[in-house]
């Protein structure tokens, strides 16, 4: 059996889209199956969430359940992967306030993701909060707390890998080993490290309105992909179509493009779904093929587009509309899962607690040594 313990989470600020679902969501689905670990916790990070978001913690609450049932939905097995919600967790609190004696301000100052993140939420200088500039010390107890080995994530949190990771070392240096390092795990696929939006913008995000999300209904999920971006060059069938290039907008600015609904079928689409769907061609390339020669329409390729993100969405959508006949549950399933991750969290506390010497009451040795040294100073 292998070592491996994986551990991941996202913060739930909207219900999880199709990009989280190819860029991560599937992958652990896979891996829960694949049975290759000793361990399995997949957590809901509220209390990350909440350090750019503290004076909307409504939104935070609603989008815990929201995104557990994506979860369950999209497959995870409670029975298999830990699920818990991140808050619940005191000792993470505490292993957090340690490690920030283990990082400097100007490390901090130099996380890519974080200075991106500062720029993308508009925080002027003095309006950063500092839970929210430390937040990297924070995950970095999220993954430590549970000896974690292995984190699929992003792209763009593999500085928070690095900075966790130096976190360890430093820590084993001083105290001994007793932390463990990982190494993230990132999607297989580079179309799926980041699918654009449904108007080919560069990432989904809900305040772009361009997501598809894993509960959107049939009816939603076409209107989407009838609305999606694709070749603006692209005016009459017969004309070749583009699956990336520019264009120059009506103020003369150069636009770099990529055809988003090739994007998609690159993320999803199988040769299967060829056979099913669109049985005229064997698989994406010949489709492709045809579409730059010219003389085939995106309407074609949305309809296609749409039956296969259907076809993957149906059973999600099913099984969420089981699911949320008893929310109930949901809230015991995720309520066990804490209980669960919490004894894994006391146990790592105490070694921390021993071998940075802070375990004062349960050390009999030590107290025999202080009161020895004091009886032979009189
Ligand atoms: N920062 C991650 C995100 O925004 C969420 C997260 C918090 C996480 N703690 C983690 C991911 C630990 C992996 C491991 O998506």
């Amino acid at each position: 059996m292998s070592k491996k313990i994986i551990l991941t989470g996202d913060r739930p600020t909207g219900r999880l889209h199709i990009g989280h679902y190819v860029g991560s969501l599937r992958r652990r689905v896979e891996l829960q199956n694949e049975g290759d670990y000793e361990r399995m916790y997949v957590f809901i990070a509220d209390a990350q969430a909440l350090t750019d978001n503290i004076d909307n913690p409504e939104k935070v609450r609603q989008n815990v359940i929201e995104v557990a049932l994506d979860y369950l939905s999209a497959g995870l097995d409670p029975e298999k992967v830990t699920i818990f919600v991140q808050s619940q967790i005191p000792e993470l609190a505490e292993l957090s306030f340690y490690f920030m004696d283990l990082v400097s301000v100007s490390r901090l100052q130099r996380n890519p993701t974080v200075k991106t993140e500062i720029q993308m939420r508009g925080f002027a200088g003095e309006s950063i909060p500092v839970g929210f500039f430390t937040y990297p010390i924070s995950q970095a107890a999220d993954i430590t707390l549970f000896k974690a080995t292995t984190v699929p994530a992003g792209e763009d949190q593999k500085p928070m890998i690095e900075q966790a990771n130096e976190i360890v070392r430093r820590f084993n240096h001083i105290y001994g080993e007793t932390l463990v390092e990982s190494t993230v795990m990132l999607p297989t696929n580079a179309v799926c490290c980041r699918l654009p939006g449904t108007d080919g913008k560069a990432k989904m995000s809900k305040s772009l309105g361009n997501c598809i999300y894993l509960s959107d209904s049939a009816k939603e999920l076409k209107k989407k992909v009838n609305s999606m971006f694709t070749d603006p060059l692209h005016l009459n069938i017969e004309d070749p179509g583009h699956l990336q290039g520019t264009y120059t907008d009506a103020d003369g600015n150069e636009h770099e493009y990529q055809n988003t609904v090739f994007i998609y079928l690159d993320a999803f689409a199988t040769d299967e779904d060829f056979a099913q769907f669109l049985p005229e061609y064997k698989n994406l390339d010949e489709l492709k093929a045809h579409y730059m020669r010219g003389g085939l329409g995106d309407g074609t390729c949305k309809k296609f587009l749409y039956n296969v993100l259907n076809s993957r969405l149906e059973p999600i959508r099913n099984r969420r509309a089981e699911l949320e006949k008893d929310i109930p549950a949901i809230y015991e399933m995720l309520r066990k899962g804490c209980e669960e991750a919490r004894k894994v969290a006391q146990q790592t506390m105490e070694e921390v607690r021993r071998a940075m010497k802070i375990n004062y009451f349960d050390d009999q040795a030590l107290i025999a040594e202080q009161a020895k040294r004091f009886q032979s100073g009189k």
